[in-house]
């Protein structure tokens, strides 16, 4: 099966890869490989420590018939850090990340998340009473919201690429919740975790989606990959000079064993962070902000205080992983999986979309969004083993104040344009939804 690096039909894509079978032979933008489906199969290889991260280990990366030239090359050979090591070296890499990341580091943000959230939540009203304003709409201006939003005007968390108005034509009325609210929300929080100055968030925002695009040209592609070292280079050596309360300070002064992390492992343990800590995030606020409104019998439910927001976001992280097809692991020998030999050299992905969607674990209704299941969804949208996120808690703490407070605001919301409309980004790797365009009031 080719892997449609536009994006067009995602969820056709993964019921044909489910249809397909555990193990699925797949073309990633001309590159063969394997990528897994289904969930026990999952779990059994994300422990396996025949299977790793190192590209030496790819048969075609050796041979030189994939190249730095692959589009795809970014998310496989990044740099060095505990997303692409493995064994005593990937340990060494992560534990102080993921120790830093306490429940008590968590606690701490969430006023900043709750900060950044009302703030974004005023922007949202303000956008859409212009532009209710603008199409000379009925009293946008009285909507609750609107003077807050007057009295933080021109503080940040201004939503990059603006936000609205969008949907069925300019002054509509309608707002994009993807642009104007779910997009700067992780990154502000990413950021502040790490010591990354909220002003460089604007430039990483068009830089991470040049990134993970599949159309980005090669040479802007390098440029990126480029601009992006040395923006972390620079973070490191001022941190290093002047250790602040984050998680990049904390980096360079933690020790594993005695031994220091160098400073390139520091700025690749950043990279990794900033990269998937965003993006992702994105994902499960837009796709359960979707899910909701596409469901209005279960959002009441949630509204009325009936059901917690946790099942919402359990639901979401499985019904539509925010990370679709994981880069990259290769076999270090023959393994046998699915009724399917994986040969030493070649590439496994995970899709984690499918895996989501196996019915096998979450029963034959698994293609059906419902936060009613009674039994706990175990999915793997975080991973499993080693390399499971450390990010998931944080990720679960932003999505369980943006998403409450959002519907609270706008408990009318709606979405305005058929939800076939609403269309992926040339994403491979993220479920990336191009915008979200709502009318917050009913
Ligand atoms: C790893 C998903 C949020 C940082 C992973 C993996 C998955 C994942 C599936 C494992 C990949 C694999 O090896 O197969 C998600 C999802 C998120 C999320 C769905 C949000 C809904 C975050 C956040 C951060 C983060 C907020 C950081 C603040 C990382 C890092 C790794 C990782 C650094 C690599 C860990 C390693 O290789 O040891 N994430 N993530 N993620 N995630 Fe997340």
């Amino acid at each position: 099966m080719v892997i449609d690096p536009m994006v067009g039909d995602l969820a056709g894509e993964t019921a044909a890869l489910r249809e397909a079978g555990p193990v699925v032979r797949v073309d990633l933008m001309g590159a063969p490989a394997w990528t897994i489906t289904a969930h026990a199969e999952a779990r059994r290889l994300l422990t396996d420590p025949r299977l790793v991260k190192d590209i030496q280990q790819w048969g075609l990366w050796r041979s030189g018939a994939v190249t730095a030239e692959w589009p795809l090359i970014g998310l496989v050979d990044a740099s060095r850090s505990m997303f692409t090591e493995d064994g005593p070296e990937h340990r060494r890499l992560r534990v102080k990340t993921a120790q830093a990341i306490t429940p008590r580091r968590l606690e701490a943000s969430r006023p900043l998340i709750e900060g950044i959230t009302a703030r974004l939540l005023d922007g949202l009203a303000e956008r859409a009473a212009q532009a209710t304003e603008r199409a000379g709409g009925p009293g946008a201006a009285a909507h609750e919201g609107t003077s807050q939003a007057a009295a933080h005007a021109g503080t940040s968390g201004a939503a990059p690429g603006g936000g609205g108005p969008v949907g069925g034509g300019p002054g509509d009325g309608a707002v994009d919740l993807k642009a104007a609210f779910a997009l700067p929300l992780p990154m502000s929080v990413v950021c502040a975790l790490m010591g990354v100055d909220p002003e460089l968030e604007p430039r990483l925002h068009e830089l991470y989606e040049l990134f993970f695009s599949t159309v980005t040209p090669q040479d802007q592609r390098l440029a990126v990959f480029a601009e992006l070292d040395e923006l972390y280079h620079d973070l490191v050596r001022q941190k290093t000079a002047e250790p602040g309360d984050d998680l990049t300070s904390a980096l360079i002064q933690a020790d594993e064993g005695g031994e220091l992390l160098t400073a390139e492992e520091v700025r690749g343990n950043l990279e990794a962070m900033v990269a998937a800590g965003h993006e992702t995030t994105v994902g499960l606020i837009v796709c359960a902000v979707r899910a909701l409104l596409t469901h209005p019998d279960q959002l009441r439910l949630v509204l009325a205080g009936e059901i917690g927001w946790d099942a919402v976001i359990e639901e979401t992280l499985r019904w539509e992983s925010p990370s679709t097809h994981l880069l990259m692991r290769f076999a270090t020998e023959d393994i046998e999986v699915g009724g399917t030999t994986v040969r030493e050299g070649e590439g496994v992905v995970m899709s984690y979309r499918a895996i989501g969607r196996d019915r096998e674990q979450h029963g034959p209704d698994a293609d059906n969004f419902d936060i009613r299941r009674e039994t706990p969804v175990r999915h793997l949208a975080f991973g499993h083993g080693p390399h499971i996120c450390p990010g998931a808690a944080l990720s679960r703490l932003e999505a369980s104040i943006a998403l409450p407070a959002l519907f609270a605001r706008f408990p009318g919301m709606r979405l305005a344009v058929p939800p076939e409309q609403v269309r992926n980004r040339p994403v491979l790797t993220q479920n990336e939804l191009e915008s979200l365009p709502v009318f917050l009031y009913s």
